[in-house]
């Protein structure tokens, strides 16, 4: 036997029996920061079927105006959140007409041509397919935010054919909220335009205009909606964060105007990437985001501190996502740990890019049938509540630990990411806890990360015969023995016993 071979035995002898043993740390006695009830969130988004990047079209009929708004698996997804949060928007919105108002009477599809913003023609959103949209979400209970389209009215600049110059003009927009509210749909929240902040992505728009611009939104909206307990609420500027833009945009509004601060995250490169498999295992690399959201938290607690700060938009990796990775297990690394670290950052809601659509969806573009992440989101949404608390240990970085109050019942819940190949046994320091507790192990099928299939506890996830979301079912475990985490998994753990003062 050569030094290598013998190597390698040891190697993976060692892997296999070693366990390393972990204290944790809680600090049950006041929270750190506070989510919004409905945290988690998903985006729809206005692509068409001719939207492709690096060769490839991965829209298929998720857009908006094509989606099957009667498919029993979408429905069924959505409910199983009560209520699910989702956000409309993405970049075409700003060359979006709605066919309301006297004045509009052709309505007709966007279709690409050069020279486009973003490569496409100004489309429309017909009436009849406003009514659909919002019977689908009054029905399955959604809390919508609504991306308006904030260029109408405005000029391109000749000087960088970039900057739109000019007040917003809200006539059409006014005309969609009327109609929308003589039919009693509910709008959780208006939101100005997308990604027009610093230097914009297809155009942008100055900080100082855009502050006048939603301004101006919040004023008509207090007007329409004269109830302030229905009213919605007002949200931007939907775009990278960008220092300069967003104090002098926050600095120009009153305090009132603004209930949220979306910013978006594409923090892992471009979908296309050969390292966006590698960068979502890396907790190096997944913590460099942590500066930008600590730095939104503080701006907004500095400017506006009764709106919140919240992701509107993130899709990991930019341009439809990575045909291999986005919609596999592995994504979960990136993904858990996002909403972890969001709302220990006091972010109040975190919209994932995409419900569907693109290579990133929650569900299959196709099938419709969930991903992996699906199921991490519907047991994040389910498990913690608002009230976020302090953990730390002095194991591995590959081992990352969030931790809530439960959002039903007492005690906390914790939130365990291990992306290192050895097994955890954790522990949890002071817990004085006797009940059994409840675990929910998630780990890819055939211990392929790149599966579209995720187990809980050892069975794989699959819809009812009904086409129904399965019971999410925990395992419960002594609460003598140690929290044993498999190498590569994602585990929440519900201690309900555990003495929480801030959770009481
Ligand atoms: C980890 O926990 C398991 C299950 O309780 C136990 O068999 C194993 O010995 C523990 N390993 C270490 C290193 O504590
Ligand atoms: C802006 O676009 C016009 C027409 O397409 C072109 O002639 C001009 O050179 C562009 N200017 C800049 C600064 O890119
Ligand atoms: C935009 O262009 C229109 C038509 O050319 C013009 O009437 C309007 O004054 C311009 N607005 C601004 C802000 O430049
Ligand atoms: C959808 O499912 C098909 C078939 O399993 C798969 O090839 C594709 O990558 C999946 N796409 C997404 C975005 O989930």
């Amino acid at each position: 036997m050569d030094v290598k071979a013998l190597f390698y035995i040891l190697l993976l002898l060692f892997t296999i029996s070693s366990a390393e043993d972990v204290l944790l740390n809680v600090k049950g006695v006041t929270n750190i920061a506070t989510t919004d009830n409905n945290f988690i969130c998903a985006t729809l988004d206005w692509w068409p079927e001719n939207k492709c990047d690096y060769n490839q079209c991965p829209w298929g009929k998720a857009g908006i105006l094509n989606l099957d708004l009667g498919n029993r698996i979408l429905s069924n997804a959505v409910k199983a959140f009560n209520p699910l949060r989702i956000r409309l928007g993405g970049s075409l919105q700003d060359q979006i007409i709605y066919q309301f108002g006297s004045h509009i009477k052709r309505c007709p599809n966007m279709i690409k041509i050069a020279g486009g913003l973003f490569g496409f023609s100004k489309g429309c959103l017909p009436q009849n397919r406003w009514d659909q949209v919002n019977d689908f979400f009054n029905k399955n209970g959604v809390k919508l935010t609504f991306g308006l389209n904030a260029l109408i009215g405005k000029n391109i600049s000749k000087v960088d054919n970039k900057s739109f110059l000019g007040d917003w003009r809200p006539a059409n927009a006014i005309s969609l909220m009327k109609y929308t509210i003589s039919k009693g749909y509910k709008i959780d929240s208006y939101e100005l335009g997308n990604e027009l902040c610093g230097e914009g992505i297809g155009a942008r728009v100055d900080s100082v205009q855009y502050a006048k611009d939603i301004t101006k939104l919040r004023s008509i909206v207090n007007r329409l909606y004269p109830d302030v307990t229905t009213r919605p609420k007002v949200v931007g500027p939907a775009g990278f964060y960008d220092r300069e833009w967003f104090d002098t945009f926050l600095h120009n509004v009153r305090p009132g105007v603004v209930d949220g601060v979306t910013h978006h995250i594409y923090n892992l490169g471009a979908g296309v990437d050969k390292e966006l498999i590698n960068r979502v295992q890396d907790p190096y690399f997944l913590s460099q985001i942590g500066q930008t959201f600590k730095d939104v938290a503080v701006t907004v607690r500095q400017y506006t501190p009764r709106a919140g700060a919240w992701v509107g938009e993130a899709g990991g990796a930019y341009n439809s996502g990575g045909k291999d990775v986005s919609h596999t297990f592995v994504n979960g690394f990136w993904y858990l740990d996002q909403l972890g670290m969001t709302a220990t950052m006091n972010h109040k809601v975190y919209c994932r890019q995409t419900l569907i659509g693109g290579n990133y969806g929650l569900l299959n573009t196709t099938s419709f049938i969930p991903n992996p992440d699906y199921y991490g989101a519907l047991l994040f949404n389910r498990l913690m509540g608002p009230k976020v608390l302090s953990i730390s240990h002095e194991a591995s970085h590959y081992l990352r630990t969030y931790a809530h109050c439960s959002k039903n019942g007492p005690g906390i819940t914790v939130l365990i990411i291990n992306m290192a190949k050895t097994i955890f046994n954790l522990s949890i320091m002071n817990d004085m806890n006797k009940q059994m507790r409840e675990e929910y192990h998630l780990t890819p099928k055939d211990g392929n990360i790149q599966s579209d299939v995720v187990l809980l506890n050892g069975t794989p996830l699959m819809l009812t015969r009904s086409l129904d979301i399965p019971l999410l079912k925990p395992v419960l475990v002594s609460s003598s023995s140690p929290i044993k985490v498999d190498p590569q998994s994602i585990v929440f753990v519900q201690l309900k016993g555990f003495n929480a003062p801030a959770c009481v």
